[in-house]
């Protein structure tokens, strides 16, 4: 059976990648699978750019097919930021429930809310160039935190198409919209063309 590397220690992304990834014949093995705690500096200046530097370093080390993904929250009034460092703002272990209440502090009167979610997912294959496949969701920061489900930024995180926080929105709701949704379905359509066809 073809490996591929899922270069992170996050037991949801992993099993995300697994659900997507077996059924199309691969084994899908993770950094925590091969007891490596290595921690890959993220030094791109783009999301794009640390989900290619993760994909590829682990293309390299283990010379198998690997993938990676970044992403984050961009805030137009914060002039993107957090960005790519979404998950260190205001302290990689800090709760959730604090960042989000200081965000919504900072924007008391604001009437720029706009925002939006990105994802980078880079797909690295030993001896080819490696594909990185993006997808955006556009929202707004809102007045004030609600919902339960998600992760993260999601209980602030307006998505107008629903008239909802992310918070708020069933996990099928928010991967039909999400940035996250749109790569993953971009780098399937890519990897089953692609990747697969050329194992067959
Ligand atoms: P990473 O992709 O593991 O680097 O983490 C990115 C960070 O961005 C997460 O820790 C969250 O803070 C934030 N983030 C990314 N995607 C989402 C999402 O779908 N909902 C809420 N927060 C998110």
């Amino acid at each position: 059976m073809k490996k591929i590397l899922i270069v992170t220690s996050n037991a949801n992304k992993v099993r995300e990648f697994k659900e997507m990834l077996e059924p199309l014949g691969y084994e899908v093995v993770s950094l925590r699978d091969l007891h490596d705690d290595e921690d890959v500096p993220e030094n791109g200046q783009t999301f794009a750019e640390n989900a290619a530097i993760k994909a590829e370093h682990g293309a390299k080390k283990y010379h198998v097919p690997a993938v990676a993904d970044d992403s984050g929250l961009c805030i137009d009034a914060f002039g993107g930021e957090p960005g790519i460092h979404s998950a260190r703002y205001l302290g990689h272990d800090t709760p959730y429930t604090y960042k989000n209440q200081v965000i919504l502090e900072r924007l008391k009167g604001e009437t720029n809310r706009g925002a939006e979610f990105h994802c980078a997912i880079a797909f690295a294959c030993p001896g080819k160039p490696t594909e990185v496949f993006e997808g955006v969701m556009r929202g707004s920061i809102a007045e004030e935190s609600r919902g339960e489900n998600g992760f993260g930024y999601d209980p602030i995180f307006y998505i107008p198409e629903y008239g909802k926080n992310s918070a708020e929105c069933t996990p099928d709701e928010k991967n039909a919209v999400s940035h996250r949704g749109k790569a993953v379905r971009m780098f399937l359509e890519y990897f089953k063309k692609n990747h697969y066809a050329e194992e067959q």
